[in-house]
């Protein structure tokens, strides 16, 4: 499989089978999301692997709500990871500021898509969740008051059932131009 087959393979993973992940595999896409490049090498991310199904049901429960319950889905997962950011080094934070730029969040999305990236070489489904009740996150995983979880992944197994499916994206020639900025 190349790199663009692999791009084209992740997708978010939205019904998973109870098989549970094997170790190695996880340690993988950690070690994957470990070498990401970062703002000044900064590489200001923390994973917390959740497969105490006790801990992982209750962040689970806190991905939705009777109003938001578009990750209804995410209990079925066997492993939450979810995405601290730390506190930068000081180049990038200086750079940050001079610069007016988050650098911690660029760097901990890319991070985060070299995890979902290696999961889906290893065979497994993911899914990135940008929206849960972050006090409750913080709580239940006992987050130090100045951190924040940014950014929640489900990782398993999809269904046996589950399909690939076509990428919806925007042309490439409303995504990209050359030499000047382009209106199309
Ligand atoms: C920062 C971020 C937050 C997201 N939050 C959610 C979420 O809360 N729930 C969900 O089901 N999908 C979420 N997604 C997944 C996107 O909906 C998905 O990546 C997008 O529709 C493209 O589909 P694909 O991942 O299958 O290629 C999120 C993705 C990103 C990058």
């Amino acid at each position: 499989m190349n790199f663009i087959e692999l791009t084209n393979l992740r997708q978010s993973v939205r019904r998973y089978s109870d098989k549970m992940v094997e170790p190695d595999k996880i340690e993988k896409c950690i070690e994957a999301a470990r070498v990401a490049p970062s703002a000044c090498n900064a590489q200001p991310w923390k994973y917390i692997i959740i497969n105490n199904s006790k801990i992982k049901d209750m962040v689970a429960k806190a991905t939705y709500d009777k109003v938001m319950s578009f990750n209804k889905f995410v209990p079925q997962a066997p492993v939450i990871v979810a995405l601290i950011t730390e506190k930068p080094n000081f180049m990038s934070q200086v750079g940050g500021w001079l610069k007016n730029k988050e650098f911690n969040l660029i760097d901990v999305g890319i991070s985060a898509e070299h995890f979902c990236l290696q999961a889906a070489e290893e065979g497994l489904g993911t899914c990135m969740l940008g929206w849960f009740n972050e006090k409750k996150v913080i709580q239940i995983l006992e987050i130090p008051k100045n951190k924040r979880p940014v950014l929640l992944i489900t990782l398993g197994y999809a269904e046996d059932d589950y399909k690939q499916r076509i990428k919806i994206r925007k042309d490439k020639s409303v995504i990209a131009c050359y030499n000047k900025y382009s209106f199309k």
